[in-house]
């Protein structure tokens, strides 16, 4: 035994310093040097050797990356130095006058470099290195006290376990921890999906991502960092300049934003501030501003600080991304299932380097709760990647000319009367027929929540719409390479790839077929219940309503539904066309009827599990062949419940819902 573990130390110690190489490669410097799956397989071949001897995992393995045990709440921790602010500036001008106040502090005028860093918005936080081993993690807190979130911040994998090289005794990294745009956008998407509230931009969701007291949940969150000083410069010998310590950052294994530049002269600095100006926008991203900072440290010592900041630092911020403007009209848009979106049309306005001309308005009460009127000056705020929105009316410059807005009553795009139905909040087109629900239904078919046709998105769609090649679904598969080159924006490769796209999603699963549909109440969980027992389109079209009926999960609403769907001779007319160009949608699951223990079963999930991710559970749900719903409804056979499990539970001990607590559940999948 003790041979054996000795044998485990030593391979451990060769996978964790492999592991740890191959994350630096990837995370730090953007440039792999090996596949996926071979990191795969190092990373299960340490998992496993560490179940084996858990004595044996040390604090620095990859695998503690992964998220401890929940926290009740977090502890404090004062700062050795104190994590001091900047000073703004908004101004050019005011760059100017920040190195004035410098050379009439110094008494003399030097020739003075600066470091011009892109200044992130993120959180700042601080990162305690004894002997290259990471032990300690915090925020910022008031500067002089913090919150300790170590278990967090171990799960960002751009911050080292442990420093490369030589490494000093003690070192303490300042730098901040940021959100990039797509992961922002994917983690927002998948909380709508779920129904969950979403972030209103990258640094809410980076700050909320950070104060989780679950850190595997935090684990989940597509979170970054970049490394910009240290506590004392001091601590790393050799060190004279801010530029030469960033160098040393780098070198010890942490990012260092690739836009720092040194300027040797104020005029310099502010050529950068113009560029980072320019192309913040096409960033990742978001930075707020730009940090300038006097690069000598025997400067900076020199200068000091101030109460709150140092005087040989200033952050020259970027023109605020609010804005006022005129709201000039509202526009009805119509949605894939007829529903009426209004959207207002802004006198356009320059919020955060970005022309803005509109921005949604959601629905008829977000217009009433905001008490808009047409003509209104309004406020009007941009955040990063987010859609523009319109946060109040300025009321005190009303003129009186102000009109309310009123509700159409009619569909602008067919004409058509429009409904309001029971329990909803908007109004609806009912006809069929409506070209704006049309190109919509299109535009799902073939997005992400549909057959999710690579080359297909919504401007594609709407491109091909507008020039008349694509009318309806059964288009979409008679398209020629040829005839898609000739569009503007296409060449010979993108149309060939759209072509070859579309030829592959010919064999899609009859469940993501059912949800590319848009059959009204038929989502991901009703579809996956319709291809299981019906295992074919045709089977599914002949279905009775009572056949229908006898599916648990399927209430009445949504039978009703499916049934006056494909009772429709248009419907069928298309189903017919799509078969004829080799549409085969067909059952995805292997292995039979009774086969998979989890077969018929919905589950929901709520509160925290202490043994899987939610990710985890939903894998193995899926395998046994369950389904795993998004929210409580009746299609529910059993909830779930973790840790804090919220409101849920009430609700489903109200339906009648079985309810597992983690054991039970892991009863049910062994
Ligand atoms: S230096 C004393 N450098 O800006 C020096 N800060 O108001 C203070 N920030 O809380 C920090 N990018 O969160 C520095 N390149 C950068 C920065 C940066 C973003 C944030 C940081 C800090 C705030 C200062």
């Amino acid at each position: 035994m003790t041979e054996e573990k000795e044998a485990a130390r030593g391979r451990l110690r060769q996978l964790r310093e492999e592991i740890t190489y191959h994350d630096h490669r990837y995370y730090v410097l953007d440039q792999p040097v090996i596949a996926d799956a071979e990191y795969d397989r190092l990373f299960r071949e340490l998992l496993a050797l560490e179940e084996k001897f858990p004595e044996l995992v040390t604090a620095d393995s990859p695998s503690q990356r992964v998220g401890g045990a929940p926290l009740a709440k977090f502890a404090t921790v004062p700062h050795s130095h104190a994590m001091l602010s900047l000073e703004n500036a908004f101004s050019e001008a005011e760059l100017r006058d920040f190195e004035e106040r410098l050379r009439r502090f110094l008494k003399e005028a030097p020739q003075m470099t600066y470091v011009a860093e892109p200044k992130l918005d993120g959180l700042a936080v601080e990162l305690v290195y004894e002997q290259g081993l990471f032990i300690l993690g915090s925020t910022r807190g008031d500067g002089r006290i913090g919150e300790d979130i170590t278990q967090n911040l171990k799960t960002i994998a751009a911050i080292p376990l442990r420093l490369q090289g030589v490494a000093p005794d003690r070192l303490e990294v300042r730098g901040e921890v940021f959100m990039v745009g797509a992961g922002f956008k994917k983690m927002n998407e998948e909380r709508a999906a779920a129904g969950e509230p979403l972030f209103a931009n990258p640094r809410n969701a980076a700050a909320g991502s950070l104060r989780q007291l679950d850190p595997r949940l935090t684990a989940r969150r597509p979170l970054d960092f970049y490394a910009y000083g240290v506590s004392d410069p001091a601590d790393l010998a050799g060190c004279a300049t801010q530029g030469e310590l960033l160098g040393r950052l780098g070198e010890l294994g942490f990012k260092v934003n690739p836009l720092v530049r040194r300027c040797p002269t104020m005029a310099e600095v502010i050529g950068h501030y113009r560029h980072l100006l320019e192309i913040r926008t096409q960033l990742d991203y978001e930075i707020d501003g730009m940090v300038v900072k006097v690069d000598s440290f025997a400067l900076q010592e020199r200068l000091g600080n101030k109460a709150r900041s140092p005087r040989w630092a200033v952050a020259c911020k970027f023109p605020a991304s609010q804005a006022t403007t005129r709201l000039k009209a509202i526009d009805f848009q119509v949605g894939r299932t007829g529903v009426i979106t209004p959207v207002a049309v802004l006198e356009p306005v320059v919020v955060g380097g970005v022309t803005v001309s509109r921005a949604t308005l959601h629905n008829e009460e977000e217009i009433k709760r905001k008490d808009l009127k047409l003509g209104d000056m309004v406020l009007v705020q941009r955040a990063g990647d987010v859609i523009p929105e319109i946060v109040q009316p300025i009321t005190d410059l009303r003129t009186g000319a102000e009109r309310p807005v009123a509700m159409p009553a009619q569909c602008p795009s067919c004409g058509h009367g429009l409904v309001r139905e029971e329990g909803e909040v908007g109004l609806r087109c009912v006809n069929a027929h409506c070209p704006a629900q049309r190109l919509r239904s299109l535009v799902h078919f073939t997005g992400k929540g549909g057959m999710d046709i690579e080359g297909l998105g919504r401007k594609a769609m709407e491109q091909l719409f507008a020039e008349g090649l694509v009318a309806d679904l059964p288009d979409i598969f008679a398209m020629q390479a040829e005839a898609l080159e000739k569009l503007d924006g296409w060449a010979a490769k993108s149309a060939d790839n759209a072509v070859q796209a579309i030829a592959a999603s010919r064999n899609v699963s009859l469940a993501r077929f059912l949800a590319a549909l848009g059959i009204r109440h038929v989502g991901e969980v009703t579809a996956e219940l319709l291809e299981e027992r019906f295992v074919t389109l045709e089977n599914l079209m002949a279905a009775s309503l009572e056949e229908l009926l006898t599916i648990e999960g399927i209430g009445g609403q949504v039978a009703g539904s499916i049934r006056d769907y494909f009772g429709d001779p248009a419907v069928q007319m298309m189903l017919h066309r799509l078969r004829e160009q080799g549409v085969a949608p067909r059952r995805s699951t292997v292995g039979g009827q009774g086969e998979l223990p989890l077969r018929g079963a919905v589950l929901l999930f709520t509160g925290t599990l202490a043994s899987f991710s939610r990710d985890e559970a939903k894998e193995i749900v899926k395998k046994l062949g369950g389904q795993v719903s998004s929210s409580l409804n009746r299609k529910v056979t059993h909830l779930v419940c973790g840790d804090k499990p919220g409101s849920k539970l009430q609700k489903a001990v109200e339906l009648g819902i079985a309810v597992l607590n983690e054991k039970e559940f892991q009863q049910l999948i062994s």
